[in-house]
């Protein structure tokens, strides 16, 4: 197959009490499972089988119209959580630091806004999609908003963090409840993976 769930980095229950293992085990195997199946399915025997995942979640427009509603919503679903598991992990949590926590201080009026403005986005999302912080034009640090498993890739800009605000994330435990979920995984992102993406996209 193409495309592979990728293992984490630690266990299903790495997250508690801020996410729950059952909510970890079902996301990682169950729903990333399935955008994985399903994107092997749409690009099977095709030249797009040999893309990168990053190259179809930006480029889906460019495929066949038959192909491109299964790999727009499965690739992106791909590519976004393997993102996720990437940016997030025990022992995460605060703000921050280096290239990165300086950009946010200069570009965003700090942490505490980038927060604010992520919390607002994810909130704002009706229905499922994602808050992204983004570097966008002239590598300048926005924050903005993708329906279903849209990247912001497909705009023209580079994800340096995705918060996953589906309700596959958060409703065992939280219900409703998407603003304490967002505080909660405020409490699991891991800013030192987060950074060094960030200075890698800098540097690119
Ligand atoms: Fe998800």
């Amino acid at each position: 197959m193409s495309f592979n769930v990728p293992d984490l980095r630690y266990p299903y229950d790495a997250l508690e009490p801020h996410i729950d293992a059952q909510t970890m085990a079902i996301h990682h195997g169950k729903h990333h499972g399935a955008y994985v199946a399903n994107l092997n399915k749409a690009v099977e025997g095709t030249e797009y089988a040999s893309w990168a995942a990053e190259a179809l979640a930006r480029d889906w427009a460019k495929l066949p119209e038959g192909m491109r509603a299964a790999v727009r919503n499965n690739g992106g679903g791909h590519y976004n959580h393997a993102l996720l598991w990437e940016s997030i992990g025990p022992g995460g949590g605060g703000r921050p630091s280096g290239s990165l926590g300086a950009a946010v201080d200069r570009e965003l009026g700090g942490f505490d806004a980038l927060k604010a403005e992520l919390v607002k986005a994810g909130l704002g999302r009706f229905g499922s999609g994602w808050a992204w912080l983004s570097l966008g034009p002239g590598k300048k640090l926005l924050v903005e908003s993708t329906a279903n498993q849209d990247s912001p890739l497909a705009e023209g800009r580079s994800p340096v963090l995705g918060i996953d605000v589906w309700e596959h994330a958060y409703y065992l435990k939280y219900q409703n409840r998407r603003a304490d979920y967002l505080e909660a995984f405020f409490k699991v992102i891991d800013w030192k993976a987060v950074g060094e993406r960030y200075a890698a996209l800098m540097e690119a």
